[in-house]
């Protein structure tokens, strides 16, 4: 690609809207399952998403370059390239030990301003990527903390003021995974091998043109609904089948895409399979939780067992996601009704459509006699009988998501916050009456995540009813958020009561952020400072 090329594409995709839609193929949501090809990616000791375990300081340079996605053609994509040991990275899975420093220089090449935001960590507000802090091209920025979390599959992308659906859309982010000793014990006792058998999965939704490029088109309503593409990858593979033997794999599955969420299950010929539920954005849970399915909603991570110890070789099995309501962009307006007329409005695979993502071949029978502890990790529940509880509602007036009321101000903190103090965070998703006709997009669920701190959620009230029927006890709260959690997802016409201990050890004041991670609704404004002082 020529330089000259190169300037157009960003123009050409940044400032779009109403691009037409060339599909490579009619009917994508009719997924046909024979034409799952394509080898997982897996991260190799270079190249996209290699395993870099930094021991020193790294630069990570945003930039423009060209991925193959899709078989026999390149995709232009923004990533971060590292170079670390003679090697070259792009996109590197970060690998770093608790205690330990995390030191990054970013290097801005990309045409617009940027920033990163380490996603799950518990770093000061100046190593948090907060849009205040974003850096011009050609600018620099250097990250340096240490890792004070817990082992657990955190991810890095943009956090760009405004630009950040665009930017992670195009391809600037990857995972950042932390270890400690339960985590060694964990793999030690099941032979786990990072990228063999213990492997990242980062599940996205994109749409291509028939060139191969990526196409982000803005519908009419702009920004609110968020954007869905019509094909499913996962680690930038294109219908990705692996073959795997008769053991127990272990998967770190991130949903990295802007707006869609997953109802994810795993399937055999016959039917669906259980597995099991050991981590989630915070790190291990305390015990391994049986489930038969998990949704995952944009920002979230699961770390989930899957025994195919007694599966026979030559037999399938499918990750799948499974059908699902109360999320449809469009549904409840039937068809595109008012709002038609944008190319993503009804998107061609909606919000809760079903289908493959990863094929799993089982290709030989090895011995394997290790079992799945029953104790996983500790974790101390957050005393909350002292806690002052502080309210957020969530609405949408005027073609915009709100956070109490209120649209992102750079400049104004809403909410500040005791440093060492426990609040309980009511967050409530009214559900909005047919009136306006819009009832479909008004009532999306919101994953709601924070900054800076992992937190518990307490309890689910008023839960639709596939949420609810998955719900551990009386407090509705479901497998996937036990555990350290820095984003929930927020059904409409729920309450969630989530507690979050805001002891930190920084100097001064620090400030946060709340928001929505559809990447289109936090650029759009539904996000909040918050500080702790
Ligand atoms: Cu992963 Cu502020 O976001
Ligand atoms: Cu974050
Ligand atoms: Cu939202």
């Amino acid at each position: 690609m020529t330089d000259l090329n190169r300037r157009n594409f960003l123009k050409a995709v940044g400032g779009a809207s109403g691009l037409l839609l060339f599909n490579i193929s009619n009917a994508r949501a009719f997924i046909n399952n024979a034409s799952f090809r394509n080898p997982l990616k897996l991260p190799s000791d270079r190249g996209m998403f290699g395993l870099l375990e930094p021991s020193a300081p790294f630069t990570l340079t945003a930039l423009e370059t060209e991925y193959e996605i899709l078989p026999h053609r390149s995709t232009q994509l923004l990533a971060y390239e590292a170079e670390a040991g003679g090697r070259q990275y792009i996109n590197p899975i970060l690998k770093i030990e608790k205690g330990n420093n995390l030191s990054s220089l970013l290097v801005n090449h990309l045409q617009e301003s940027t920033t990163i935001h380490w996603h799950g960590l518990h770093v000061d507000h100046k190593n948090d990527g907060h849009p205040v802090y974003q850096i011009q091209p050609l600018d620099e920025y250097p990250y340096d903390f240490s890792v004070q979390n817990r082992a657990a599959t955190y991810w890095y992308h943009t956090h760009a003021h405004r630009r950040t659906a665009f930017q992670a859309y195009y391809g600037l982010a990857s995972l950042l995974i932390v270890e400690d000793e339960d985590e060694r014990q964990l793999t030690g006792n099941l032979d786990l091998n990072f990228g063999e058998t213990d492997i990242p999965l980062v599940i996205q939704d994109k749409t291509f043109d028939a060139n191969g490029d990526l196409v982000y088109s803005r519908n009419p309503m702009g920004a609110t609904d968020g954007f869905l593409g019509d094909t499913i990858i996962a680690n930038l593979t294109y219908r990705p089948y692996l073959n795997v033997s008769s053991r127990i794999y272990r998967f770190r599955i991130l949903n990295a895409s802007n707006a869609r969420i997953y109802r994810l299950a795993f399937a055999n010929s016959r039917t669906s399979m259980p597995f099991y539920l050991i981590g989630t954005d915070g790190g291990l849970l305390t015990t391994p939780q049986q489930v038969t399915e998990a949704f995952l909603s944009p920002g979230e991570r699961i770390d989930v067992l899957l025994d195919l110890s007694r599966s026979r070789a030559g037999e399938t099995v499918w990750l799948k996601s499974l059908a699902f309501s109360g999320a449809n962009d469009c549904g409840m307006m039937g068809g595109g009704g008012m709002m038609g007329g944008g190319t993503g409005q009804c998107a061609s695979l909606p919000n809760g459509s079903s289908f493959s993502i990863l094929k799993l071949n089982v290709t030989r029978r090895i011995p394997y006699d290790k079992k799945i502890p029953a104790e996983l990790s500790t974790i101390t529940p957050i005393e909350t009988n002292d806690a002052e509880t502080r309210r957020f509602t969530l609405s949408f007036s005027m073609m915009r998501w709100l956070i109490n009321g209120l649209s992102f101000d750079m400049d104004y903190v809403p909410v500040t916050v005791t440093r060492g103090s426990t609040e309980v965070w009511e967050i409530t998703h009214p559900l909005t009456s047919m009136g306006m006709g819009m009832m479909g997009m008004m009532n999306m669920p919101h994953p709601m995540h924070i900054h800076g701190f992992q937190f518990h959620v307490l309890q689910r009230i008023n839960s639709p009813y596939h949420v609810r029927r998955l719900a551990l006890d009386g407090n509705g709260v479901i497998p996937t958020d036990m555990g350290l959690k820095d984003t929930v997802l927020v059904w409409p016409g729920e309450k969630v009561r989530i507690a979050i201990d805001f002891s930190h050890n920084f100097p001064g004041s620090q400030r946060y952020l709340l928001h929505c991670h559809i990447l289109e609704h936090e650029d759009n404004g539904m996000m909040m400072n918050y500080e702790v002082v």
